[in-house]
């Protein structure tokens, strides 16, 4: 499908479900084919993007393990091609205040959601930087500047990927390839719905200048424009969707 994305080849990491799958939606839509690394399986995915008429692969892979990571590169590679977009959305929410915070509770944390991202970018670091539009665009959170209790471990390591954006467009942009990050605040996707209270949303929507709830789409659509050309000048910036909850 024709589109700002066309020719594009993105990698999006946890596009199984929530917000990932929206943005492997949404990229396929504009025109990119999608490749997916998620530890659960994608076949909604596939169907959606396959609707598009865009290509799709995704494999089992867990992000903070090395070898799965590299192994996925090349079969992306193979199956689709060299990769101009990396989307590191992929990430755990475990909840323990700092009291309750154990060692392998945080590292476990650190492994996934900054871990993760940093190999992703190793990974395809060759294929970025040979691209004519290379993205890296890391989904980080809000909550590292509201840090609400119990996020002791999910905001540092979202500190940790707002570092790990920083360092990277310096090191990337040599090769013109742009790094941003978007941050949510709290968007409904089925594991929010869970995992929160319908109380605790519509005190945050209260708590929000735009009264209404966050959605995938919010996000997906932020990380189409900034994979596009009209963002091409664009780097080194975290962008916060959040209907104006976060005060930074
Ligand atoms: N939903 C929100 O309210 C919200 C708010 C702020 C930030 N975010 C961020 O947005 C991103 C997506 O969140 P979501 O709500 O859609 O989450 P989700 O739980 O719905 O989806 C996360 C995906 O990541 C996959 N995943 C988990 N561990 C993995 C691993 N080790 N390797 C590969 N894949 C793995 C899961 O299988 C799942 O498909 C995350 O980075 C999250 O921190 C979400």
């Amino acid at each position: 499908m024709a589109g700002r994305l066309t020719d594009r080849i993105a990698v999006v990491t946890g596009g199984s479900a929530g917000i990932g799958r929206e943005i492997a939606r949404k990229l396929a839509s504009e025109g990119t084919d999608i490749a997916v690394a998620d530890i659960n399986p994608a076949e909604e995915t596939r169907a959606l993007v396959e609707a598009t008429g865009q290509r799709f692969f995704s494999a089992k892979v867990d992000v903070s393990d090395e070898a799965q990571v590299n192994v996925f590169a090349g079969e992306v590679r193979d199956a689709l091609g060299p990769v101009d977009i990396l989307v590191n959305n992929a990430a755990i929410v475990p909840l323990a205040d700092f009291d309750n915070a154990t060692f392998e509770h945080w590292k476990h944390t650190f492994a996934i959601n900054a871990d993760g991202p940093f190999l992703t970018a190793k990974a395809f670091f060759g294929d970025l930087k040979h691209s004519d539009a290379g993205r890296v665009i890391n989904i980080t959170a809000a909550a590292y500047w509201t840090t609400p209790p119990p996020f002791v471990a999910y905001a540092s390591s979202k500190g940790a990927l707002n570092g790990l954006t920083h360092v990277l467009a310096a090191n990337l942009a040599g090769h013109d390839v742009t790094v941003n990050a978007v941050a949510p605040s709290l968007i409904q996707t089925a594991t929010t719905l869970q995992a929160v209270s319908e109380e605790f949303f519509d005190q945050t929507v209260r708590m929000q200048d735009l009264k209404r709830r966050g959605k995938p789409e919010d996000i997906a659509n932020t990380v189409a424009f900034l994979a596009s050309d009209e963002a091409a000048f664009i780097t080194d910036q975290i962008i916060v969707v959040d209907g104006g909850i976060t005060r930074r």
